[in-house]
């Protein structure tokens, strides 16, 4: 239903003048305008709001205050506005734009109000100008944006920051394992290195008390030898040369024992095996127990018998080192006259060294230490030595993967063998790392 505002009662003077004076003191621009779009009338906030002078525009389209790209549109809207006028908002969902008379264009909202002028609909267009607000709203949109450009910034560092911080926890935390890796790494290196100078200050009290002995021997043989100086006291000088050369074996084979333990712990001794074939190896065992036998006690036969037809993966040092410990202890163990059997077996898969002996035996409780550093069984008593050699040769046969095995019996013999593998493989894989 058409509700328009009659003004066609307001006739008595004094209505008009209260009218005029409100029309002109409003604060919003107020164009009046007829069912053709002409300018009927406008207040004084409308003239100062688009730059006219009211005599410049009454009588004018209205469109000369809408920019020229929309003039054509609004015709249109204004013609179907009177087929159905009504008080309404003007452009709801657009944004409205005006012109000034200086060509300016600016935001506006327009509020509607048809009335009845006497026959003649007319219609009051309120006219806002929202620059300002619409600057507020811009403000507002940018400073919004800002925020979230601020904020997703925030969030880019974060996540950056939460990255890195994360990238250095598992720096630190590789850093703290290379350190924890090093920290043992020089622990046991320190603790090796706090054995061995231990070994060598107790070997070097243990060679200057051992020493002793033989040096005292060597002494007073010598002074007898140059005392028997008869034809007949042969005898005699023969006992004390035998006696001499025993103390310098004996002070040989504690340095030997020192110095193997040293290259030992120093970590100098490297298992090289080679390939030798049967004689080779034959004469080597051969050789070894000749240079055996000279320092053998009197009537102490060492038997050498070697069954080997194939060729043997032995280092030659190793083969050495081995069997003349052993020997040594054979001789050293034994009495005058107890004859020492050296056995060299090659089976299939294995060297089998055997080194028997009719000397003093072994203890039995002591047997199970017979492998540990500086250990001499009870009954060595006052025979030189180191207690060393069989550590050592436990060692070398531990580094060709072999097996040692000692049995004893108290004052009937010691029985020693020593097994060095040989399998196909062995002999392949030395071919390998050549
Ligand atoms: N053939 C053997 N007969 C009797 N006892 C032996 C024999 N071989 C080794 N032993 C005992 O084993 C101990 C350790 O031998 P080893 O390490 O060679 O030391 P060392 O020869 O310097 O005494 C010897 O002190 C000795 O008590
Ligand atoms: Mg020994």
């Amino acid at each position: 239903m058409t509700t328009l505002i009659d003004t066609s009662g307001i006739a008595s003077k004094g209505k008009v003048v209260l009218f005029e004076t409100i029309f002109n003191a409003a604060t919003i621009g107020i164009i009046i305008v007829d069912a053709d779009g002409r300018v009927n009338n406008l207040n004084s906030y409308a003239e100062q709001l688009f730059g006219y002078r009211k005599y410049e525009l009454c009588g004018k389209s209205v469109e000369i205050l809408i920019p020229s790209a929309y003039g054509q549109v609004h015709v249109g809207h204004r013609n179907d506005f009177l087929v159905n006028p009504s008080q309404r908002t003007m452009g709801v969902g657009r944004d409205l734009q005006a012109i000034r008379k200086n060509g300016e264009i600016f935001p506006v909202e327009i509020g509607l109000t048809p009335f009845q002028d006497h026959d003649e609909i007319m219609v009051a267009a309120f006219v806002v100008d929202i620059t300002h607000r619409k600057q507020q709203e811009a403000l507002v949109k940018e400073q919004a944006k800002e925020l979230e450009r601020f904020s997703k910034r925030v969030h880019e560092l974060n996540t950056a920051l939460r990255q890195e911080a994360a990238a250095r926890e598992q720096a630190l935390s590789v850093a703290k394992l290379e350190l924890k890796q090093k920290e043992s790494e020089l622990t046991q290196s320190f603790q090796k290195e706090l054995q061995l100078m231990e070994l060598k200050s107790r070997f070097v009290t243990m060679a200057s008390h051992e020493f002793r002995t033989p040096l005292t021997t060597i002494l007073s043989s010598v002074s007898l030898i140059a005392r028997y100086d008869g034809a007949g006291d042969a005898d005699k000088r023969a006992k004390h040369v035998r006696r001499i050369k025993q103390a310098v074996v004996d002070m040989k084979d504690i340095l030997d024992d020192f110095l193997s333990m040293s290259r030992l712990e120093e970590g100098h001794i490297d298992f090289r095996p080679e390939v030798l074939a049967s004689n080779e190896f034959i004469t080597q065992v051969n050789e070894i127990a000749i240079e055996m036998q000279r320092l053998a006690k009197p009537g102490q036969i060492i038997t050498c018998k070697t069954d080997v037809q194939q060729e043997i993966l032995l280092d030659r040092n190793l083969l050495r080192h081995l069997l003349t410990n052993v020997i040594s202890n054979a001789i050293k163990f034994s009495p005058e006259q107890a004859p020492i059997a050296l056995d060299c077996k090659r089976s299939s898969n294995e060297l089998v060294l055997t080194v028997e002996d009719h000397g003093i035996g072994i203890p039995e409780p002591d047997q199970e230490h017979l492998f540990e550093r500086f250990f001499r069984a009870q009954n060595a008593g006052n025979i030189q030595g180191t207690g060393l050699g069989l550590h050592i040769v436990k060692r070398y046969i531990d580094l060709s993967g072999g097996q040692v095995k000692i049995t004893s019996k108290l004052g009937e013999g010691t029985k020693i063998t020593m097994t060095i593998p040989q399998s196909a493989k062995s002999f392949a894989d030395n071919e390998h790392s050549k």
